[in-house]
Formats: C-alpha cells, sequence, structure tokens
C-alpha cells in the first residue's frame, strides 16, 4: 500500500488492491470532483483520477497482476468506478458552465434603470394666458370671442372705419403693404392689418344686432422696436351693437374689465382723444403697477403715473352707414387694447420685447 498526495487529501491507493479499497477511491474522487470550483481545477481533477497517469487508469493496469479469481470482481468494480467519475466529471462541467454562463449573462446585461430624461412640461405663452383671460372676463359680460384674418384689405382696414384714400389718420398706421405677386386689383389694396378694428365692420356685416364680441389677434405696425414697441404685437378689439346703447355702458364694461383684471384698486381713467371710426373717441388708461400713480422717476410710465392701454368711444355713424346700419336706429361702442400692455402690467414685465424673444428663463416665470 502506498499513498499519494492529492491536494489537501491524501490519495490512498492499493497496490494488491481490493474491494474496499474502490469504495474508499470513489469517496474520495467523488469529493474531489464536487470540490472544484472552476473549469481548470475540473479538469486537474480529471487527468488526476482518469488522466493518461491518473489513478483509476493505473489502478485497472493492476487487474492483470492480480490473483485470478479476484480479477473479475475487481476489474468490474474498477471499471463502474471510472464510468461513475467519469459521469460526475461531466454533470460537475455542465454545472460549472452554467455558472459561468450566468455570471458573464449578469456581467453583460444592459442596465435599463439608467433613469429617462426629465420630460418638460410646456406652458401656455403668457400672452395666450393673457388673451384666455381676457376673453374669459368678457365673456362672464356677455361677449363671444371671435378671430379675423392678419392679412386685410385696405377697404376693412381702412376704409370702411371711416379712414379714407388721404385721410391723415393713415399716418398714424405705418402700414405694411403686401403687393401681389400675381398683379392684384389696384383698386384693393392688400396689408398686414394694422390693429384689429376691421374686425368692427367684418363682424357687422355678418351678423345683425344684438352682437357683443372680443376680437383678439395679431396686428402689424413698419416701426422701429424698443422697450414699449413691437412691430408684431397683439391687441383685441370689443364691439357691442345694439339699439340704445350709450358711452356709459361702454364705461362701465371698461371698469368692470379693469377691476377682474387687475384688481379692485387700480384706477381707470378716460380722456376725451380722436379716432376716426368712433365719436366721440377716448384714451383709456390705468394707474400705474410700479409707482402706484405717483409718477416721479417712475421708468415704467414714464412718470405720468399712468399707463395707457388703448382707445375706445361710440362706434361712428359713417362706419355703421358703411355696414348697411341706420345710426338713428342702431349704435354702438368700441374699444381696442393692447395685449403686451395688460401682460406687463399683470406681471411687472419690463420690455415688450421679452414676449417674442423666447427665452425660457423668461417665460417660465409665468
Ligand atoms: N384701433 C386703434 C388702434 O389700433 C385702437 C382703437 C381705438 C380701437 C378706439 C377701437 C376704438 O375700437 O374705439 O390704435
Amino acid at each position: 500500500m502506498r499513498f499519494v498526495p492529492a491536494g489537501t487529501e491524501r490519495i490512498f491507493v492499493s497496490g494488491r488492491g481490493n474491494l474496499s479499497d474502490i469504495a474508499e477511491l470513489r469517496r474520495q474522487a467523488m469529493a474531489e470532483v464536487d470540490r472544484a470550483a472552476d473549469l481548470a481545477s475540473l479538469e486537474g481533477v480529471r487527468q488526476r483520477w482518469l488522466g493518461p497517469k491518473g489513478v483509476l487508469t493505473l489502478e485497472l493496469r493492476t487487474i492483470g497482476s492480480r490473483p485470478p479469481e479476484e480479477r473479475k470482481a475487481f476489474g468490474e468494480a474498477a471499471n463502474r468506478l471510472k464510468g461513475e467519475v467519469a459521469e460526475r466529471l461531466e454533470a460537475r462541467l455542465s454545472a460549472l458552465r452554467a455558472a459561468a454562463l450566468d455570471l458573464r449573462l449578469a456581467a453583460e446585461r444592459e442596465d435599463l434603470t439608467l433613469p429617462p430624461r426629465r420630460v418638460r412640461l410646456g406652458r401656455l405663452h403668457p400672452l395666450t394666458q393673457t388673451i384666455r383671460e381676457v376673453s374669459r372676463i368678457f365673456a362672464t359680460m356677455g361677449f363671444e370671442t371671435v378671430e379675423g384674418p392678419e392679412v386685410e384689405w385696405d377697404h376693412y382696414n381702412f376704409e370702411l372705419l371711416n379712414i379714407p384714400q388721404g385721410h391723415p389718420a393713415r399716418d398714424k398706421f405705418n402700414t405694411l403693404w403686401i403687393s401681389n405677386p400675381l398683379g392684384g386689383d389696384p383698386d384693393r389694396p392688400v396689408l398686414l392689418r394694422t390693429h384689429t378694428s376691421p374686425m368692427q365692420a367684418r363682424v357687422m356685416e355678418a351678423r345683425k344686432p344684438p352682437i357683443r364680441v372680443i376680437v383678439p389677434g395679431r396686428v402689424y405696425r413698419f416701426e422701429a422696436t424698443d422697450a414699449y414697441h413691437e412691430s408684431v404685437f397683439f391687441q383685441f378689439e370689443g364691439l357691442a351693437v345694439d339699439d340704445r346703447i350709450t358711452m356709459a355702458d361702454l364705461k362701465g364694461v371698461l371698469y368692470s374689465f379693469a377691476r377682474q383684471m387687475f384688481g379692485g384698486e387700480r384706477k381707470i381713467r378716460f380722456r376725451p382723444d380722436y379716432f376716426p371710426f368712433t365719436e366721440p373717441s377716448a384714451e383709456i388708461a390705468i394707474d400705474c403697477f410700479v409707482c402706484g400713480g405717483t409718477g416721479g422717476e417712475c421708468r415704467t410710465c414714464g412718470g405720468s403715473g399712468w399707463l395707457e392701454m388703448g382707445g375706445c368711444g361710440m362706434v361712428h355713424p359713417n362706419v355703421l352707414r358703411g355696414v348697411g346700419y341706420d345710426p338713428s336706429k342702431t349704435q354702438g361702442f368700441a374699444f381696442g387694447c393692447g395685449v403686451e400692455r395688460i401682460a406687463m402690467l399683470r406681471s411687472g414685465t419690463p420690455d415688450i420685447r421679452l414676449f417674442q424673444q423666447n427665452d425660457l428663463r423668461y417665460l417660465e416665470g409665468f
């Protein structure tokens, strides 16, 4: 009998061999196979037991030198053990391979848990918010919101508003004219509307009194820009037409609007003014929200204490006649205000150009 070292254990190899030796060899071989922790050490175990110089290989070689009566039983037992060890090696091999694959898959797996990019929720533009609020307030007084074309005929923008060719009021509206590349009709000039007032005539032509509408929309002026002027800006027009409408109705409606829009402490001022399409006409102003109307060095109101919002008046008889109404039976009032001016008042925005510059740092403040 001799012992050969194998790992920490000593492998018992029988020189003479008997069946109980085989049982001991099985125990050792199986234990080694089960202990192999990776493919390389498993291959070492295979070599040590089944390789050309492996324990069992050598053991089987001893068959011939054994006493004849032992050979059969020993040979059978040793061969069976060889088969069992090979099987055990095979099983261990697949187990180790599966474990190695699992490890690799775990290491290579896509990490789907990365947080996605934050979704930025948009919001309504401050001018849209203002227009909606204006429409909402006037709706409480029975006004319907309608819209009209931005590319307009001279006919509606000027003629029907009592501003004929050569009228000095045309100089107030620095107009962007549109030349028709197909020639067009020289007697029907086209322009970008300079105000929302042309919708007065359009609505009156299309409807019968009683009329109560609010017309928000973009208007265009051929003008240099500064903190208070843009060449593209928004207005809203108001028009009420019925019998027995008076200037008191106009003032009541505008006061109510100012109080709902700017709060009860705001003051509103009417001063005589001139517009060709209203008679009498008035300028509407609100006391300055920055200085509270004290003026002085206030840059927002230029020291006047007042902020102009627009104009208003009783619809001129010529305008009523122009759309086929009889001024002795029908009267109306109209007003027009700048949307940006109101948005600036409400938000304390110092420069009208901020509305169109689309700087999110500004827009997100609303
Ligand atoms: N359309 C005028 C402008 O743009 C504003 C205006 C004044 C409108 C008086 C009106 C009004 O309806 O009655 O300057």
